[in-house]
C-alpha cells in the first residue's frame, strides 16, 4: 500500500471533487457555446428570411414608403371602337395610385405598357408599333369579344406579354360584371315581385338565324310569350334597357356564341341590375356557377326541349314563392357591372403593377383564346 493513498485520503476525494466541478464548468461552458451558436445561427437564418419576405426590392423603394405602388404610364394605342370618352383618374375612380394613362403617342418610348385592343388590331395589322420595343416595356392584348367574333388571331403569336380579357385566366382578368358581398347579415333588398307584370323579355341588336339563340328563342316562343326589343322588336321603354327590363320576371340572357366564361352585359345589366331573373344560353351551368349563385338564374341546358323551359316559367309565374327564391341571393350580394373603358384601364394599369418583374411572352395566343 502505497502511503499517500491511505493518508491523504480526503486530499484524493477533494481532487475528484474539484475534477468534478471542473467537468461541469467545462461541459456547461461548452454548452453555453451552444447555446450561443445556436442563437447566433437562428438570428442570422431570421435576419436572411426577413429580408428574403420584404415584399419590394430596394430598387424601387426605401423601406416605409414601399406600400406606395410603383408609377406606370399605360399608352392606349387605339380608343377601342373609337371611344371618346376622356380618360379617368385611376386614384379617384378605383383607389388605384401611380397610373399615368395616355393615348399620346410620343409616350411610347417612356410607357411601361401599351394597351393593343384587338378589333382594330384586326381591322389594320401594321398600325402597330414599329420602334423597337423599350426593354421592359409591356404589351397588353386587350380583347371582350367572344373568339368567334374576334378575327383571325393565329399571327399574333410571340408579340404580346399580358393578355386582358373576360376569361378567368387571362393575366388581368376583367369579367362583365360580378357580384359583390353586402357584408353584414342579409339586409340588402329582396326585390319586390309587384309591378313585374311582363313575363318574359328579350333585347336583341344583332338578329343572325345561325345563331344558336334566335334558333331557341324560335322554339321557345310556340309556348310563351316572349316580348322583343331591340333592333329586331319594339322600341325600349324611355329609351332604357334596365326600365324596360325591370317590368319582366324573367330576361332572356342570351350570349350570341358559346363560350367558356363568356357571359357578357346580357347578365349583368339587361337581367341582374334590372332585377329580373336571367334565363341564360351560354357556357354550361357550372361556368355560370363560378360567377354567381346557383339559385341565381336558369339554365336552358337544364331542361330537355324549350317546351321544359316554358312550362317552368309559366310554374314560377303562377307561384311566387318559388319565384322569390331565385331572389334571395340579393339580400347578400349586390350586382357590379364593370364601366367599360375607364375600368378596364385603370384595371390593366394596376395588372401592370403587380406583374412589373416578371418577363412573359404570350406565344400561341390563338390556341389560348380558342379554347
Ligand atoms: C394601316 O396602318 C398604317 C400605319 O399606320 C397606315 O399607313 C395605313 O394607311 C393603314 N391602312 C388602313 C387600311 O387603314
Ligand atoms: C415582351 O414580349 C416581347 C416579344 O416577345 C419580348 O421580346 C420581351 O422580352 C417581353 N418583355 C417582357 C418584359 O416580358
Amino acid at each position: 500500500m502505497r502511503p499517500d493513498e491511505t493518508s491523504h485520503p480526503t486530499r484524493r476525494v477533494n481532487g475528484a471533487h474539484r475534477e468534478k466541478r471542473c467537468r461541469a464548468a467545462l461541459s456547461s461552458r461548452r454548452s453555453h457555446r451552444w447555446i450561443f451558436a445556436l442563437a447566433l445561427v437562428s438570428f442570422v437564418v431570421l435576419f436572411v428570411l426577413t429580408l428574403m419576405c420584404l415584399p419590394t426590392s430596394r430598387e424601387d423603394a426605401p423601406i416605409g414608403v414601399r406600400n406606395e405602388p410603383p408609377s406606370v404610364t399605360l399608352l392606349i394605342w387605339w380608343r377601342p371602337f373609337g371611344n371618346r370618352q376622356p380618360l379617368p383618374d385611376c386614384a379617384a375612380g378605383y383607389g388605384i395610385q401611380g397610373c399615368t394613362l395616355t393615348e399620346e403617342r410620343g409616350a411610347y418610348d417612356r410607357a411601361e405598357a401599351v394597351i393593343v385592343h384587338n378589333a382594330e388590331l384586326m381591322r389594320n395589322w401594321s398600325a402597330l408599333p414599329r420602334a423597337p420595343r423599350p426593354p421592359r416595356q409591356k404589351w397588353i392584348w386587350m380583347n371582350f369579344e367572344s373568339p368567334r367574333h374576334s378575327g383571325w388571331l393565329a399571327g399574333l403569336g410571340g408579340l404580346f406579354n399580358l393578355t386582358m380579357s373576360y376569361r378567368r385566366d387571362s393575366d388581368i382578368f376583367m369579367p362583365y360584371g360580378y357580384l359583390q358581398s353586402r357584408g353584414g347579415d342579409g339586409d340588402g333588398d329582396a326585390q319586390q315581385v309587384r309591378a313585374r307584370r311582363g313575363l318574359v323579355a328579350w333585347i336583341v341588336s344583332n338578329w343572325n338565324e345561325e345563331h344558336e339563340r334566335v334558333q331557341y328563342f324560335r322554339r321557345l316562343r310556340k309556348y310563351i310569350q316572349v316580348d322583343v326589343f331591340g333592333r329586331a322588336g319594339q322600341d325600349l321603354i324611355s329609351d332604357s334597357v334596365t326600365r324596360t327590363v325591370s317590368r319582366y320576371k324573367f330576361y332572356l340572357a342570351f350570349e350570341n356564341s358559346v363560350h367558356t366564361d363568356y357571359i357578357t352585359e346580357k347578365l349583368w345589366r339587361n337581367a341582374l341590375v334590372s332585377g329580373a331573373v336571367p334565363v341564360v344560353l351560354g357556357p354550361p351551368r357550372e361556368n355560370y356557377e363560378l360567377f354567381l349563385p346557383a339559385d341565381a338564374f336558369i339554365h336552358t341546358n337544364d331542361f330537355r326541349s324549350p317546351l321544359g323551359l316554358a312550362a317552368y316559367l309559366k310554374h314560377l309565374d303562377l307561384h311566387p314563392a318559388l319565384y322569390r327564391r331565385y331572389l334571395t341571393w340579393r339580400r347578400h350580394y349586390s350586382v357590379h357591372v364593370t364601366s367599360f373603358w375607364a375600368e378596364h384601364y385603370c384595371m390593366a394599369c394596376r395588372g401592370v403593377q403587380a406583374s412589373r418583374h416578371q418577363n412573359k411572352v404570350i406565344t400561341d395566343l390563338a390556341v389560348w383564346f380558342d379554347s
